[in-house]
């Protein structure tokens, strides 16, 4: 997909989430929601979901796709590079990420993104695979970081 059609998906997205997420401000169910909308219209994502940060872990949350770890191990890995920079990381090719932690062999490409609460604490990352490799960019980067604003939006 190219960036511009890739852009304009993504805003139709966010403007579909704006309406769906008013029936709750609940942030675990509006997290499934992001995910199912999310995992169903972009093509190039394989697994979609959330890892939660809680008591110094990030265990799974919701999400779409393969049957994925449960906690990742600490400090390893591209979710937990997003906590420890407090900033989204895009790997273009997983297998040449130091610690990379594989819950299934098929992606080659991956993004993740700290989900901040309202007081600035790492509430989640989200984490998007995908089974080609160099599928994520600025766009999706840009794109994701305001649809996860939606998250804790009053
Ligand atoms: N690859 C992630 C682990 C989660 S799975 O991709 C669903 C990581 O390295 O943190």
């Amino acid at each position: 997909m190219n960036d511009k059609k890739k852009e304009g998906r993504y805003q139709r997205i966010y403007v579909q989430l704006l309406e769906l997420l008013k029936k709750t401000d609940d942030p675990l169910a509006r997290m499934a929601s992001i995910c199912a909308v999310l995992h169903h219209k972009m093509e190039h994502f394989f697994w979609t979901g959330f890892y939660l940060h809680k008591d110094g872990k990030l265990i799974v949350g919701p999400y779409q796709g393969p049957v994925a770890c449960q906690e990742l191990e600490k400090d390893k890995g591209v979710c937990w590079a997003a906590v420890r920079r407090e900033a989204p990381v895009v790997v273009a090719d997983v297998h040449a990420f130091p610690g990379h932690i594989a819950c299934d062999s098929r992606s080659k490409s991956e993004i993740t993104l700290p989900v901040f609460d309202p007081l600035g604490q790492i509430h989640a990352v989200f984490d998007v695979d995908s089974d080609k490799p160099d599928s994520f960019n600025e766009v999706d980067r840009k794109s994701l970081e305001a649809i996860l604003g939606l998250i804790f939006k009053t």
